[in-house]
């Protein structure tokens, strides 16, 4: 894996069965670019073939989750197919046959929010704060969400957390199923590398077993969902609401959709 720690924009270290991938781009919040989602995915793929892994542990760096997906490459680079790299990498860690520890401080938004749910254990910072504001940028929800928030939450909760997009608490991400537990801030690696621990003492084939009959029941739709979700996410990134939005962002004023129905 060390072609992928050269790009600097991941921290790996693999220990006692335990491997740890940590966002590395604290400049930008940690946001998603095209590097880092090939590296997440080159991770993934060789974590999940490595006998040596036995569990992944996936966390931030400096107070901050991650930011999401780029919001420069969305207008730069934006994915046009089901070969893109966003798209490679809510396939390797949906389809992911070890279980994933995801331990959550500071800001998790959008993609930072939708991967948790292809976590297995999730551990949140209490000051963590969890946002998903893709209809606020013209866009729709992603990584199999409009099929997994429903079946977690309800369709209602589903609704408030997508459709209005407000950033809400740990607490809240608790209360509505998205994290196992909120711990003190400084003990949130520490919880999460002691759960990491005790899975990875578990029997592993087991482990991969019973992971797999977990999802046996929405496996087969997630996999739909993702590239439909995809697909009008692609295409929602060329409307002219999505423009204004990024545009917005850009210009670090609010988006003005009025002009818009
Ligand atoms: N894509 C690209 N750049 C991002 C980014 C993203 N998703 N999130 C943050 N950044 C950049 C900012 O533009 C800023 O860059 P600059 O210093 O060159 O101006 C830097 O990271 C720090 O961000 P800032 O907004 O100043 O930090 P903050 O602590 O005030 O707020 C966030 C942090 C995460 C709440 C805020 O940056 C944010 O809302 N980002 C957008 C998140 C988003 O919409 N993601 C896409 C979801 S689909």
């Amino acid at each position: 894996m060390s072609a992928v720690n050269d790009l600097h924009l991941l921290q790996n270290d693999l220990s006692d069965g335990v491997f740890t991938i940590r966002f590395n781009r604290p400049e930008k919040k940690n946001a998603l670019n095209l590097a880092m989602y090939r590296a997440l995915t080159e991770c993934l793929c060789k974590a999940d073939e490595d006998a040596a892994v036995r569990v992944v542990v996936i966390a931030g760096s400096d107070g901050c989750f991650t930011s999401g997906n780029d919001l420069t490459d969305f207008m730069t680079a934006p994915p046009t197919g089901s070969d893109s790299p966003v798209m490679a990498f809510l396939h390797a860690i949906s389809t992911f046959r070890k279980p994933i520890v995801a331990a959550v401080t500071g800001s998790a938004v959008g993609v930072g929010v939708t991967m948790l749910l292809h976590c297995d254990l999730v551990y949140a910072a209490a000051g963590a704060l969890f946002h998903l504001p893709f209809v606020n940028l013209g866009l729709c929800p992603e990584a199999g969400s409009t099929l997994l928030f429903p079946r977690l939450m309800g369709h209602q909760r589903a609704a408030e957390l997508l459709l209005l997009g407000e950033s809400f608490s740990a607490e809240k991400a608790h209360s509505v199923g998205i994290v196992n537990a909120v711990v003190a801030d400084g003990e949130l690696l520490v919880t999460a590398r002691e759960k990491a621990l005790q899975l990875a003492a578990q029997p592993a084939a087991a482990v991969r077993l019973s992971k797999a009959l977990l999802k046996r029941d929405y496996e087969s739709p997630l996999q739909g969902t993702i590239m439909e979700e995809g697909k009008e996410f692609m295409a929602r990134l060329k409307s002219p609401e999505a423009a204004e939005a990024l545009q917005a962002f850009m210009e670090r004023r609010k988006p003005d959709f009025s002009r818009f129905s």
